[in-house]
């Protein structure tokens, strides 16, 4: 086991020795300095885990001391030690990437505690950023982030048919990533360097509609007062992403099966027609053949977009997605919002796991993005979630998420994924993942193996 390496500094020779040999006792490796300028040198040369550092000093005080830290690599946790009348100064330090603050004169078990937590937090970042370059070796279609077998089939799916011209249908509850999935299938083909045009159909009226994705003559109705081109040939060698394609009246889905017959499109108020070369991606969160059933959908039409069909599953029903995109979310709003937040408190995670999330992906990037926003610490706390989803999911002992929030599954899978979490958690260690699951490290391959663990990678080609 290394020894945790921590560096106290007071101004006050006797109160830093006393503060050093409380933790010296308990088994931490225990450097002092005596003022800021002294303590800014010790870490220059030596790597620190935690700095407990008094606030009030007078050469160079706790926070610019702070401030000095946070340029350092590696950088370490600071607490700070505050007496009456500094608190504030302490809260001010924490906005700046303190990691907690004690009140003096010190008490041992605050002061152990708060040491101890940073500690913690420091083991959550360093598996984090472990986890997160595994990732990014394992996916290589960006911006897709999955490690369920179902997500790692429609990887190799996506990875399958982008490259062709087939029309391709994408389905699945509302945020379950339609859209991105209809980009990824763009940006993976030679279309890329042409137009991604995308169109929401339900959004525009139905002669709008007509307009905008055929184009229309002059005077082709009231207020055309010039001829426009339509999104089908503006996207010419790229793609259409017909968004909602479930919305579209009988009259357009005719012209739309013109187009994907003929491979051509007729402006509104023309009679004649222009080669477009477009490959056609739609996307609904209806039950299209339900509709087809009903005569609300076209059944040739459905059949023609319908040539290849990509489902993706509701976030529930692959929840060992769930710390994959929360880290992921997590990363993009904290370097957007430039807030050094690198993890969640495990808490933090288990209930996110365990919330059933009916708006799927979409409400987890949300929660975690408002999360990022409010948030005061360089992790995640439950409090900074919003609070249905804390309430709704009390988790169990060690965060295990609540039996019957579980889909019912069989021991294989119940196995693949508890697999996967740890392997999740300890970052990819797989001799503590083995301890962990109480198996020893060859089983742990043989298990890798048999659930397709380790091969969950898409194919960089098709
Ligand atoms: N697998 C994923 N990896 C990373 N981000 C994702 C993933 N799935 C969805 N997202 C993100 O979640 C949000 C919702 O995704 P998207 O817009 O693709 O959903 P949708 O299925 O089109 O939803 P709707 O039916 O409501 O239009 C987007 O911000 C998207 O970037
Ligand atoms: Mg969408």
């Amino acid at each position: 086991m290394i020894r945790s390496r921590l560096l106290v500094v007071d101004d006050d020779a006797e109160s830093c020795e006393a503060v050093a040999e409380v933790l010296r006792a308990e088994g931490y490796m225990v450097a002092t300095s005596q003022g800021g300028h002294a303590a800014l040198m010790l870490v220059r040369e030596h790597a620190f885990d935690v700095v407990v550092s008094d606030i009030r000093m007078p050469d160079l005080d706790g926070v610019a001391l702070l401030r000095e830290l946070r340029e350092t690599d590696p950088e370490p946790s600071v607490i700070l030690m505050t007496a009456f009348g500094t608190v504030e100064a302490a809260l001010e330090a924490i906005k700046q990437g303190a990691y907690d603050y004690v009140g003096k004169p010190l008490r041992l078990e605050e002061l152990l505690l708060t040491v101890r937590r940073a500690l913690e937090q420091r083991r959550l970042l360093r598996e984090n950023q472990q986890f997160r370059a595994a990732l990014q070796e394992r996916y290589q279609i960006p911006n897709i982030v999955g490690v369920s077998s179902r997500m790692i089939d429609i990887f190799k799916l996506v990875a399958r048919v982008a490259p062709a011209r087939s029309t391709v249908l994408i389905t699945g509850e509302s945020g379950t990533g339609k859209e991105v999935v209809a980009r990824a299938l763009h940006f993976n083909s030679p279309r890329a360097v042409a137009p991604f045009v995308t169109i929401d159909c339900v959004s525009l009226s139905e002669g709008v509609l007509e307009s905008e994705l055929f184009g229309h003559v002059r005077g082709a109705f009231t207020g055309a007062v010039g001829a426009r081109r339509g999104l089908f040939e503006a996207a010419s060698g790229g793609t259409v992403f017909l968004d909602e394609v479930g919305g579209i009246s009988p009259n357009t889905q005719a012209r739309l099966l013109r187009v994907l017959e003929q491979q051509e499109v007729r402006p509104v108020g023309s009679n004649e027609a222009v080669r477009v070369d477009v490959r056609l991606v739609a996307a609904t969160n209806k039950d299209l053949e339900g509709q087809v059933k009903t005569g609300h959908f076209r059944e040739d039409l459905f059949y023609r977009l319908n040539v290849v069909r990509v489902h993706l599953p509701p976030l529930r029903e692959r929840r060992e997605d769930i710390p994959a995109l929360a880290l992921h979310f997590l990363r993009k709003y904290a370097e957007a919002n430039d807030k050094a937040i690198s993890g969640f408190a495990p808490e933090s995670m288990s209930r996110l796991e365990a919330y059933p999330w009916p708006g799927n992906v979409r409400e987890l990037e949300n929660a975690i993005e408002r999360g990022v926003a409010v948030s005061a610490h360089p992790i995640l706390l439950p409090d900074d979630l919003p609070a249905h989803i804390v309430m709704s999911t009390p988790a169990g002992p060690n965060g295990a998420v609540a039996p019957d929030s579980l889909p019912l599954l069989s021991l294989g899978e119940v196995a693949r994924h508890q697999i996967v979490r740890v392997l999740t958690v300890t970052g990819g260690n797989k001799k503590r993942a083995a301890e962990i699951l109480g198996v020893d490290r060859k089983t742990l391959y043989r298990l890798i193996d048999r659930y397709r663990i380790a091969s969950a990678r898409p194919p960089a080609e098709p």
